[in-house]
């Protein structure tokens, strides 16, 4: 009699593993982010300067369609290594808001060094409105909040497929992506060969871009983290410096000692 019952119920396990229905959710695993070899990875990690100015001619050209960069301005361009003529340029290219005029309607004026930069959507439910309900988030600390950080944000700019057959997007217009959270994503792919023209000449291809851009949103997220790898490392020699006098002072402050 056991075994009759285990005999049926390994049939069962059998039968459940072939159903259509697992053999569905096998091809729909998430894939996990592969690791990139970042410059800024690591205790002593420092931005390629080079990366993070493409990046930003990344996020210029397509991202600031619909991302805001809210915590920085035009100004702090000038830490990636641009001139503060090239900033006032590009600064001077954008409008922001110039309070209102004798009339009382509001009006719009260039941008300067020392404004914030320019949110694409006047609030939060004009941008959700302009992308089928989902507002694309703020990334300013993207980098850092984002799970699986800018590994993932590599993948998921790049991961965009076909869609498995049989895949139906819970919210409408939604595109198949197996990095994203529920395999479904509001953003249209962004990024594909020749998007942007880099002022470095270097080739535009789509995981160049992707790692341009994921580099810049890093030094955006923490801009001052070759500063504190720096300080870091000063203070670690310093007190081992200081270990080193307090460990020649003992021995001198002893040495008639036996
Ligand atoms: C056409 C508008 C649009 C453009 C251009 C765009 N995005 Fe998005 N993005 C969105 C929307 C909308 C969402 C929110 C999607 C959602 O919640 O399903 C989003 C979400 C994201 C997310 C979070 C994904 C997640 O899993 O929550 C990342 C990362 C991102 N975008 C990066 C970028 C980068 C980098 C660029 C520039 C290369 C870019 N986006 C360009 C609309 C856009």
């Amino acid at each position: 009699m056991r075994a009759v019952i285990l005999a049926s119920v390994a049939a069962g396990a059998i039968l459940m593993a072939a159903a259509p229905g697992s053999a569905r959710a096998q091809e729909r695993r998430h894939e996990v982010a592969a690791p990139q070899a970042w410059s800024f990875a690591g205790p002593l990690g420092r931005f390629d300067m080079a990366a993070v100015q493409r990046g930003y001619a990344v996020y210029a050209q397509v991202c600031s369609a619909c991302h805001s960069l809210n915590g920085m301005t035009y100004g702090d361009l000038t830490s990636i290594g641009l001139t503060d003529e090239q900033v006032r340029q590009i600064a001077a290219g954008q409008s922001v808001p110039g309070g209102v005029d004798a009339q009382g309607a509001a009006v719009m004026r260039p941008a300067t060094a020392a404004d914030h930069f320019r949110q694409p959507f006047a609030s939060v439910e004009a941008a959700a409105a302009a992308n089928n309900g989902a507002p694309p988030p703020d990334q300013s600390r993207l980098a850092l909040v984002y799970p699986g950080g800018p590994d993932r944000i590599y993948a998921l700019l790049t991961g965009y497929r076909p869609a498995p057959p049989g895949f139906v997007p819970t919210n409408a217009g939604a595109f198949y992506n197996p990095y994203a959270a529920n395999f479904e994503i509001g953003m249209p792919p962004p990024l594909r060969d020749g998007q942007v023209e880099y002022a470095d000449g270097t080739t535009a291809t789509t995981a160049q871009e992707a790692r341009d851009v994921t580099t810049f949103l890093a030094w955006a997220a923490q801009p001052h983290l070759a500063e504190r790898h720096r300080l870091g490392v000063q203070v670690t020699l310093y007190l081992l410096f200081l270990a080193i006098l307090a460990f020649i002072l003992k021995r001198k402050v002893w040495s008639d000692v036996h």
